[in-house]
């Protein structure tokens, strides 16, 4: 059985287990307390029945001086073990909920390898985000990333926000 909820700063150290184990794109822990202080209600974890984090999202709202309120997926993973059984999928919906309930959060935006197939196909054909635009050499090993932006729902409206930038 898995459980979702919101991550708190007792998990910081699993989440950054996890992520080391599952991803090339590594953090200090002080960039976990970062997010865990700025913006708590964004980040979430999946844990077992013992309680062990099996996956998390890290996420966070960008802060552009004249852009709309607008979420960002910092990192993604599940442990090998657990993927398809759709763990990823709602840790996603869970802090896009929260961004735009706390923060009235108009889009999302992450960035994605080229070569991820698995996150791309949970991206764009599952979670619905489309390519906002290519980043050449976004990461740190020289591959491009597809910048990809969802709209999210404020007030009952479709925010328009994603598609205008
Ligand atoms: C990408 C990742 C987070 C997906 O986690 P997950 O919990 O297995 O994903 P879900 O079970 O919620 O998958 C939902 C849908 O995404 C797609 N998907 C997920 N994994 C896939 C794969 N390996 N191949 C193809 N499609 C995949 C499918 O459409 C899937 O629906 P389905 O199982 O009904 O076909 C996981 O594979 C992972 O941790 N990978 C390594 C880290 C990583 O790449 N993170 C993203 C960085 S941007």
């Amino acid at each position: 059985m898995i459980n979702i909820r919101q991550s708190t700063v007792e998990d910081l150290l699993s989440m950054q287990n996890c992520n080391l184990w599952n991803l090339p794109e590594n953090y200090q822990m002080k960039y976990y307390i970062y997010h865990a202080l700025s913006w708590p209600q964004l980040s979430f974890v999946a844990e077992d029945h013992k309680g062990r984090i099996v996956g998390y999202v890290l996420a966070k709202m960008e802060e552009e001086p004249g852009d709309v309120p607008h979420g960002h997926i910092t990192s993604l993973s599940v442990m090998r073990n657990w993927r398809r059984l759709g763990i990823a999928e709602k840790l996603m919906t869970q802090s896009q909920k929260a961004m735009v309930e706390v923060f009235k959060s108009q889009y999302v935006s992450l960035h994605v390898r080229k070569s991820n197939r698995a996150a791309l196909q949970l991206y764009r054909d599952t979670l619905k985000f489309s390519v906002h635009e290519i980043e050449k050499s976004y990461y740190a090993d020289g591959e491009d990333a597809y910048a990809m932006r969802k709209e999210l729902q404020v007030g009952g409206e479709k925010a328009a926000a994603a598609k205008a930038k």
